[in-house]
């Protein structure tokens, strides 16, 4: 049985059902309202009877004012349930749409970065979109549907067999029969919708990447090639769909088919009967209405198996997303890291994102208060080694210690708490500037934001805003130049005020001008706090206490400046580069 449904309660439907259960009140009185709905299809049904027999056959003076009024009373009745019934099914369908989309991105902020890397954003986006939306089609329409539809067939069905039991039995032996090929339809349109929705997925990350990216796409001219890829993209997706169609669309026809077969028995059968003298056209007339009335209902219901397979496969994505586990695990006690200074020692650490050792045997150590600045050309895992201090990844082998303690070992918040840093790419968000300078440090009064924006050479370009501080991101476009974006981004790592300090080519975006400011505001900003520094232009290290020259991932030279110099090794060959250009 269970091979012709598919259907297996698995965990993660149980956690769709609990969401369900959780609404059941307002299903409770969803159903309420359903049972009238479903009743009042049977009334109607039945009073055809009294109206033909009553009033056009014994003309009934009584009947003539009591029917009509009936009537309204039912229609308005249904009216309001049916109401009802929509409003409270579709409350908790956008309630659970809402708690899984939050579900979703409380999962997905908290994945390891490595996550990010391997899916696409637009993918990312499509699950919290799309796919959740599906879910809800299941759940509002085809779930609860399903219960007015199936009171609406039974009391059609009680109709049926009050009015002639026989011919009920008769004309009931077709339905089962057209259960089979609904089915069969129903497990293609589950594999096609899959397919659909890969589609969509691609195609939203499909836009997200040429969007964001357009300008490189018209730098490159590739607008005709982006085009054509969309074309085939839209083709895929329309292919796709139309397959889908096709499944679904054949389910009606085979229930009507069979339909029109049992209403041809019924007019053969019960007009045989009345010529016959053994029923009354009411009779007949009523049960006819309640056959046909029934071909609603139970259209509906052979959609439902569409509805429910579309939106399991929905359910399938959404809750692979849910159910995975980031690969940062925290200790069952972790260490809470004081706000205080540390040292940083890397012990026998080797590092690999797949197949390749990024980083091989790093031995290095920073005491508190020391100035650490890594060199090297690019690729040789600069980047990737310090990234390793605030876990975005873990080691491979060997391990990091902060005053000798693991870094597995504390608590990943409070590990967090003890870094800023300032990535080689600008990040900031569609917030204002001054929102964007206070990320993560919500208590920053206005003093403080703007000491944070002067340190960082960040304040007058940032005045002559017309709305200053309180000026949006995204109103300014693209006009913040790289250097400024990454000055906002150092004045938000001054402002977190942290006594580990990570500076991935924090200036490699400035003019020398510029450096030269900043590196000012840098070098008073390290004053105390264990400072890893990777520098683009090595005359703004010369003052570290230590200088590790990074080669392919090995550590290929140690030592103050003027010792690298003398030793002319890979520093020295550096340095002479640099000076040519
Ligand atoms: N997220 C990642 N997934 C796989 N490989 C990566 C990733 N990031 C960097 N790499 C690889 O690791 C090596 C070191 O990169 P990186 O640490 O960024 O070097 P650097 O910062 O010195 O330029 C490069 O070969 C790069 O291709
Ligand atoms: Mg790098």
């Amino acid at each position: 049985m269970s091979k012709i449904f598919r259907f297996q309660l698995k965990p993660r439907h149980k956690h769709l059902l609990r969401m369900i259960r959780e609404n059941r009140f307002r299903l409770g009185f969803a159903m309420i309202c359903m049972l009238i709905v479903g009743g009042s299809t049977g009334a109607v049904a039945f009073l055809v009877k009294p109206i033909l027999d009553d009033i056009f056959f014994k003309q009934n003076a009584f009947m003539l004012k009591i029917i009509p009024l009936a009537v309204i009373f039912i229609y308005f009745l249904r009216g309001a349930a049916q109401y009802g019934h929509t409003y409270l099914m579709n409350y908790v369908g956008q309630s659970i749409i809402r708690q899984l989309r939050n579900q979703l991105y409380d999962t997905i902020t908290c994945l390891s970065l490595s996550f990010f890397y391997q899916e696409r954003t637009g993918r990312l986006m499509s699950r919290v979109t799309n796919d959740v939306n599906i879910i809800k089609g299941m759940v509002s329409t085809a779930v609860t549907g399903a219960l007015r539809d199936c009171f609406s067939i039974i009391s059609l069905i009680f109709v049926i067999f009050y009015r002639d039991w026989l011919m009920a039995i008769f004309a009931l032996i077709i339905l089962p029969l057209a259960f089979y090929p609904v089915v069969e339809l129903g497990r293609r349109v589950r594999r096609v919708s899959t397919g659909c929705q890969e589609c969509m997925a691609d195609m939203s990350s499909f836009l997200h990447e040429t969007f964001a990216g357009n300008k490189i796409v018209k730098a490159f001219g590739m607008e005709e090639y982006e085009k054509q890829r969309f074309f085939r993209k839209t083709r895929a997706l329309f292919r796709m769909e139309m397959k889908a169609v096709a499944a679904k669309a054949l389910s009606s026809p085979v229930m009507e088919i069979l339909g029109g077969i049992g209403v041809a028995f019924i007019i053969w059968y019960g007009g045989y009967k009345v010529i016959n003298g053994t029923s009354s056209p009411g009779t007949f007339f009523s049960f006819m209405t309640a056959v046909l009335m029934l071909y609603e209902p139970v259209k509906k219901l052979s959609k439902l198996n569409n509805n429910i397979q579309e939106g399991l496969a929905a359910a399938d994505r959404v809750f692979d997303i849910l159910e995975k586990e980031s690969d940062l695990v925290e200790k069952p006690n972790p260490v809470h890291m004081k706000r205080e200074p540390h040292s940083v020692r890397f012990e026998n650490v080797w590092f690999r994102y797949e197949d390749d050792w990024v980083l091989k045997n790093i031995n290095i150590e920073a005491k508190a208060g020391e100035i650490l600045a890594i060199v090297g050309m690019s690729g040789g895992g600069k980047t990737s080694l310090v990234n390793l201090i605030p876990r975005f990844y873990d080691v491979s082998k060997g391990g990091i210690y902060i005053d000798d303690i693991d870094v597995r070992d504390m608590s990943v918040s409070s590990l967090r708490n003890q870094i800023a840093i300032v990535t080689q790419e600008p990040i900031l968000f569609n917030d204002t500037i001054r929102e964007n300078i206070a990320y993560g440090n919500q208590n920053a009064t206005e003093e403080d934001i703007t000491r944070a924006a002067k340190a960082a050479y960040a304040y007058d370009f940032v005045q002559s805003f017309a709305k200053g501080f309180q000026t949006t991101i995204g109103e300014l476009g693209s006009r913040l130049s790289g250097g400024e974006k990454q000055r906002i981004c150092i004045a938000r790592a001054l402002l977190k005020d942290a006594p580990i300090l990570i500076l991935d080519e924090a200036t490699s975006s400035l003019d020398s001008e510029a450096e030269m400011l900043v590196q000012k505001a840098l070098e008073n900003l390290m004053k105390g706090r264990t400072t890893f520094v990777i520098a683009h232009r090595l005359s703004t290290i010369a003052y570290a206490n230590r200088i590790i020259v990074l080669v392919k991932g090995e550590i290929v030279e140690e030592g103050h400046h003027d010792e690298l110099m003398e030793f002319g090794g890979e520093y020295y060959k550096l340095n002479q580069m640099q000076l040519k250009n």
